[in-house]
């Protein structure tokens, strides 16, 4: 073990000396083998040490003003937005006590971490919804150390504000960093300028509120029209993808976004002393916004993705899918006060943005610095350089998938829509590959329930990396194709497998893998 400080001794960023051992680079068994058949006894069993942490979430409806004084209708988790961290440690048993006092049933996923299959929180698929009034108590072990959150999985509540993060602690921090920052960003619906205050709900735009979805589908038909014949003028660069996947988008523009429930100004600042190296976890929490960020005047070192140890590698700017995180480390080797925000401009100006400031500088304007360009393929170079451990479950089935866009409205898996799509049947035990290809010019980040995967062929690769990254959401952009596979070790009745795009998952991109 390297203690903090030795390590902050040694300068670099770089490389393996970001972590103190090589047991956080090898990963660890495969996933998702606890709880088999949702056995909750067992598993808690073979767990020793862990500590129960009791933990109450009320979802409600309740105000909420990002900053800029304007308070707007949503749906919160104790009132606010985000939700309450849950913050545990490896081995914890992890018990929560949903309370609904919503209008409508509702369920809490835990996006990212391998539960038993009742705690999955689909509605109609592991668990019948929480009904207005009800209680249910979720209760799982924090297996795996890492960086998760949790939001509703009924229609499509978590956009009006359902959400919050939940971090995994490992028993032995082998991380060397003197603070942490959790930012969750979010995108917004409404034109907090033109809207009625307390009559705008937070990203709603399906039933009984605002906006109706038949005008809201209308509306879309539209823009896509006018965003095709823009795009085609102008080569427009993609607002739902990085630039240069030049595409327009069949929803609609979002006009605000937000970093822990705040936008811009409003955004409380990190202060920072020289010589710090800071922690950031960075959870995409949009509806349908892929977050490009950098850090004026610094460089990141990418250390985990999707909560899991990476080979840490330095990069100017993150891109992050919807559902993905990324945990990053920043040396604060460079006094002043700067800007920490999407590469985007309209990102910046609609909110998504905040200042760092060292101790003892006091201008009043952040610097923007020189703002990175994202690469068409990001993270390509990290993908054959991750050190996890290869699953090693005997080799067993395959399957191709192409996500399409049949319209603007309809968003297929090898041509057919939810529920209608080809279920992925695999048998416990063996290793399942999926081929994903994205036959469209709009971001798919696609999550699977109940398991982690090795992207094991990245972009359009015809033989396996020797180490592949390992994920529970991978973003696919503009016609990528990434070759997955997982451990089918999480029994259950049948695991979501969707886009993370809300608009996409509602309009059909949604398919289950089926224990038979
Ligand atoms: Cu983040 Cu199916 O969920
Ligand atoms: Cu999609």
């Amino acid at each position: 073990m390297v203690s903090r400080r030795d390590f902050l001794r040694s300068g670099t960023l770089t490389g393996a000396a970001v972590f103190s051992g090589t047991a956080a680079l090898l990963g660890r068994e495969p996933y998702g083998v606890f709880g088999a058949r949702g056995d909750l006894a067992s598993a808690l069993r073979s767990l020793p040490g862990g500590r129960v942490r009791d933990f109450k979430l009320n979802a409600a409806p309740a105000e909420w003003d990002a900053g800029d004084g304007r308070r707007v209708a949503a749906w919160l988790y104790n009132g606010t937005l985000p939700g309450p961290e849950l913050r545990v440690r490896e081995g914890d048993v992890v018990r929560v006590a949903l309370t609904n006092s919503l209008p409508e049933p509702t369920t809490i996923h835990w996006h990212g971490v391998p539960v038993p299959f009742g705690m999955d929180g689909v509605p109609g698929l592991t668990q019948p919804a929480v009904r207005p009034g009800e209680r249910f108590v979720y209760e799982f072990v924090a297996e795996v150390p890492g960086t998760y959150w949790f939001h509703s999985h009924f229609a499509d509540q978590f956009e009006r504000g359902l959400f919050g993060a939940l971090v995994v602690e490992p028993r032995t921090e082998s991380l060397a960093y003197d603070v942490e920052h959790v930012l969750i960003l979010d995108d917004w619906l409404h034109d907090f300028d033109h809207a009625q205050a307390a009559e705008v709900p937070h990203n709603s735009r399906v039933g009984g509120t605002a906006m109706g979805s038949m005008q809201m589908e209308g509306d879309i038909r539209q823009m896509v029209r006018n965003m095709a014949m823009s795009s085609e003028r102008t080569g427009a660069p993609a607002r739902d993808g990085p630039p240069g996947h030049g595409v327009p988008q069949p929803e609609p523009a979002f006009q605000a976004h937000t970093v822990n429930g705040r936008r811009g100004d409003a955004v409380p600042p990190i202060s920072v002393r020289r010589g710090q190296r800071v922690r950031f976890r960075f959870i995409n929490a949009g509806t349908a916004t892929v977050y490009p960020l950098y850090l004026a005047g610094h460089r990141f070192t990418v250390t985990h993705m999707d909560g899991q140890p990476v080979a840490p590698f330095a990069t100017d700017a993150l891109i992050i899918g919807m559902g993905e995180r990324v945990d990053a480390l920043v040396e604060a080797v460079n006094p002043g006060v700067w800007t920490l925000g999407s590469v985007d401009a309209a990102q910046r100006e609609s909110g998504l943005a905040l200042t760092l400031s060292y101790d003892g500088f006091r201008e009043a304007r952040p610097q923007l610095g020189t703002v990175p360009t994202v690469p068409a393929r990001p993270y390509q170079g990290a993908y054959g350089a991750i050190q996890a451990r290869r699953q090693t479950m005997p080799m067993g089935r395959s399957f191709d998938l192409s996500l399409r866009m049949a319209s603007p409205t309809l968003w297929t898996i090898n041509g057919k829509a939810y529920p209608d799509a080809d279920a992925i049947e695999v048998r416990e035990g063996e290793r399942v590959r999926l081929t994903l290809r994205n036959n469209s010019a709009f971001a798919h980040p696609m999550h699977l329930h109940g398991h982690f995967f090795d992207v094991v062929r990245p972009y359009g690769a015809t033989e396996d990396v020797e180490h592949p990254l390992r994920k529970d959401t991978l973003t696919l952009y503009h016609m990528d194709q990434h070759v997955i596979e997982f451990g089918a070790g999480n029994p259950g009745a049948s695991w979501l497998l969707h886009c993370h795009n809300q608009y996409h998952h509602t309009g059909g991109m949604a398919t289950i893998v089926r224990y038979t």
